[in-house]
């Protein structure tokens, strides 16, 4: 049975890569009826460029640049859930158009999980001859502390489903 959630506000999910964001999303979609916005390939279609070549060809500073820009074009959006870029949270700017929005869940997974994760992927330039825990944990250091002043709460991925994920975001999200 297809349950639905409707929400007054949007959903943002932030949090480093492979910490789980696009997997939840989906799943709010699938099993919520939610509509979904993935950051990443909103950019790819508008540009019609992958992401390493937007930032091969035009630099990570215009990508970050984009991802302002989408997080504006957003604004009107509603019961939205929003799988943001890993980096889009390290711009106040940015979380200043996520909190207007709505709700900023930040999703965490511990640097071996991610290494799991993100191990045989090759779409994501920060991560290329990156692919250790030593070094995932370093950038994840550097940036949590960003990510947990963006965020209205966080919800641990480690070892759980996308089910137990996700009701975790709406059970808290609810009494937030
Ligand atoms: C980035 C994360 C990526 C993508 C880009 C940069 C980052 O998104 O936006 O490669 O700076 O953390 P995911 O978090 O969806 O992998």
């Amino acid at each position: 049975m297809m349950r639905t959630a409707s929400l007054p506000y949007n959903l943002y999910l932030i949090g480093f890569m492979g910490c789980g964001k696009s997997s939840a999303a989906s799943y709010f979609h699938e099993k919520y009826d939610m509509p979904v916005i993935e950051m990443d390939e909103e950019i790819v279609r508008k540009t019609g460029m992958s992401i390493q070549d937007i930032f091969r060809t035009r630099g990570e500073e215009a990508f970050r640049q984009m991802e302002t820009a989408l997080l504006r074009e957003l604004g009107t959006v509603r019961n939205t859930v929003i799988s943001c870029g890993g980096g889009a949270a390290m711009r106040a700017e940015n979380v200043k158009l996520m909190r207007e929005g709505g709700k900023i869940v930040l999703l965490t997974a511990k640097p071996e999980t991610i290494l799991e994760r993100v191990r045989n992927d090759s779409s994501r330039p920060l991560l290329e001859h990156h692919k250790n825990v030593q070094d995932i944990a370093a950038l994840m250091e550097k940036r949590r502390p960003a990510y947990e002043a963006a965020a209205d709460f966080s919800v641990a991925t480690d070892g759980k489903t996308e089910k137990e994920i996700v009701a975790e975001i709406l059970r808290t999200a609810a009494g937030n």
